[in-house]
């Protein structure tokens, strides 16, 4: 799947915009990362990305289309593969395993192998039984990546995914992100550089008060 943005401009009140102008053309496969400061706008970005948000001026072209213009039932059909993490996860009462299995199970998937791995991987499996309510930072935010990576979308939109998760989990996660983009488009934002990174994304942008511009 294909998320190209054509001269998006977005303001929340009206008045002052937070991403001018941004171009961009994620191609259907490779590992994206936003990087910016605090405020940059690129959750603001991300959201757009992710057909969350619909920009205040310009298009968002999926696959050829501009989304903004299609019926309802024609984006839904593209939305179902997107899946977008936020940067405050979202974790649901009720205990892990139903927290990481969550997204599976609303798409009526029976296929729990990969989940189960990772889990395994991620050092999760002590967890599955404990009320989401006792949970960490770190291993609340690792929940919420679980569960989104489980379902292997086409489009895998992180926002901060690196926030609060150790470096063996921070290496662990650009590994799985990295294979994952050979497949998948996978858009990443983060306000500081992991290492890790460097080396594997496929474009590095960067956003400087709603400006994005691509690293060289
Ligand atoms: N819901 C909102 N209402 C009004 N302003 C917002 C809202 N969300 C973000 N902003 C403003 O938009 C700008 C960009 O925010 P955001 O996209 O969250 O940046 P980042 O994720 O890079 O920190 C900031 O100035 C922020 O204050
Ligand atoms: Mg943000």
């Amino acid at each position: 799947m294909e998320v190209r943005l054509e001269d998006v401009w977005f303001s929340y009140d009206g008045r002052r915009y937070v991403l001018r102008s941004v171009n961009v053309e994620f191609k259907g496969r490779g590992l994206h990362v936003v990087m910016g400061p605090n405020g940059s706008g690129k959750t603001t970005l991300l959201k757009i990305v992710s057909l969350i948000y619909k920009p205040t001026r310009g298009s968002v072209v999926v696959d050829g289309r501009g989304y903004w213009d299609l019926g309802p039932g024609e984006r839904d059909s593209i939305r179902q593969h997107i899946v977008y993490v936020h940067d405050k996860p979202i974790i649901l009462r009720g205990d892990v395993w139903y927290n990481v299995s969550l997204g599976l199970r609303l798409k009526g998937s029976d296929s729990y192998d990969y989940l189960e791995e990772l889990v395994e991987r991620y050092g999760v499996s002590e967890l599955l039984r404990s009320s989401s309510r006792s949970l960490s930072a770190g291993q609340r935010r690792l929940i919420s990546i679980i569960r989104a990576l489980a379902l292997k979308p086409r489009v895998l939109v992180l926002d901060e995914p690196f926030n609060h998760l150790d470096s063996s989990r921070v290496r662990m996660l650009v590994e799985d992100l990295t294979s994952m983009a050979g497949s998948s488009l996978v858009v990443v934002a983060t306000h500081y550089m992991v290492r890790e990174l460097m080396g594997s994304a496929t474009r590095l942008y960067e956003l400087v008060d709603g400006s994005l511009r691509e690293q060289g």
